[in-house]
């Protein structure tokens, strides 16, 4: 095992519920961290940007008074994600707000800034950086990150193109600290593999945009329970970044999934303008979604995933006798 912060140390089931533009919130946030895993939401969710303030109080504010009530089981704690893209034009005061608010874990993505992990220390936050490949796992450690999230092929939002096994392989070879790996991962036994492979902790995101606390319509969180991988697509045109969608949302667009011209790299657009259409009208989804089969609340989910973990553990320590 990896040198884990005690701070990450606390959670019921080794699960970090990853931050999703427009879906996640600080009520999906609040009941991820209730139910034992970390809770989390990109914070552009919040518009305007004074709004980020408020949701940060609520959060706060609802784990402290849970806390109170529930000394024997507290709640995990809470992550707020930056986006540390050029096009980011609020991140200096977003992250302002998580250094009043002291926020115990933020997760930066594309791209690595030593300021950020230098605000995240100033108040004994960490930082966990999600990364593609292993250049990009050297650059955010070198520039001061704490962990890193190896997103994988299969993954929701800008999926990686690697195998779980080659990024995890390779970075297991130099980096010993706080590892999650993220990519389809919807199940406790999927939960368990990717700590068997190397992973401290598995990052799940779309498997919570089907439960009622996430913020996404009806009609999104239906199309989570009846696709599957097949109906997943992974595209570049609508960020100018690859990532994985779900096809009837395309169709819907009028446009053919299976025939999508590439993007246009100088209008890349990670929704900070709040213009993007993509994630709002364009759906985006991993591929391990085959398995999500109704659309329950988020702390029934974690308790499935909890149940599913134990069950796996204890079956994979009987086929480990067969063949000790
Ligand atoms: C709809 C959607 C929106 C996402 N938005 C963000 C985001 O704003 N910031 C971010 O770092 N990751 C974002 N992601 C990626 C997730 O944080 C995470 O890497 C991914 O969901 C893990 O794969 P999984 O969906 O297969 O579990 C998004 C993913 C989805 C599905």
């Amino acid at each position: 095992m990896s040198n884990i912060p005690s701070i990450l140390k606390s959670l019921r089931i080794p699960v970090i519920g990853s931050p999703m533009f427009i879906i996640s919130n600080p009520k999906l946030v609040i009941e991820q961290c209730k139910a034992g895993i970390v809770g989390s939401m990109p914070a552009l969710n919040a518009r305007p940007a004074s709004q980020l303030d408020e949701w940060l109080a609520e959060i706060t504010e609802a784990l402290a008074d849970y806390n109170a009530k529930n000394p024997e089981r507290p709640a995990a704690p809470f992550a707020i994600n930056q986006i540390v893209h050029k096009s980011n034009d609020r991140l200096e005061h977003d992250m302002e707000l998580c250094v009043k608010y002291k926020v115990p874990i933020i997760i930066t993505s594309l791209g690595a800034r030593e300021e950020v992990n230098v605000a995240a220390h100033s108040y004994g936050g960490i930082v966990l950086h999600d990364i593609i490949n292993n250049k990009f796992a050297h650059k955010a450690i070198d520039k001061g990150a704490d962990g890193l999230i190896a997103v994988a092929t299969g993954a929701g939002g800008h999926a990686g193109s690697k195998s779980p096994f080659a990024l995890v392989q390779e970075l297991r070879e130099w980096f010993d600290g706080p590892l999650a790996l993220a990519g389809s991962i919807a199940s406790g036994k999927s939960i368990l593999a990717a700590q068997a492979m190397g992973a401290d902790f598995a990052y799940i995101g779309s498997p919570f945009i089907a439960t009622h606390e996430a913020r996404a319509s009806e009609d999104y969180k239906q199309a989570i329970v009846e696709s599957t991988s097949d109906d997943i697509v992974y595209s570049n045109l609508f960020t100018g970044v690859h990532g994985n969608y779900l096809a009837p949302s395309i169709r819907a667009a009028g446009l053919d999934p299976e025939n999508l011209p590439e993007s246009d790299p100088s209008k890349m657009n990670f929704g900070g303008d709040g213009k993007s259409k993509a994630w709002k009208d364009i759906w985006g989804s991993g591929q391990g979604i085959g398995v999500i089969n109704e659309v329950t609340s988020a702390g029934e989910f974690v308790h499935k995933l909890h149940q599913e973990y134990i069950e796996a553990r204890n079956e994979l320590l009987k086929t480990s006798e067969v063949f000790a």
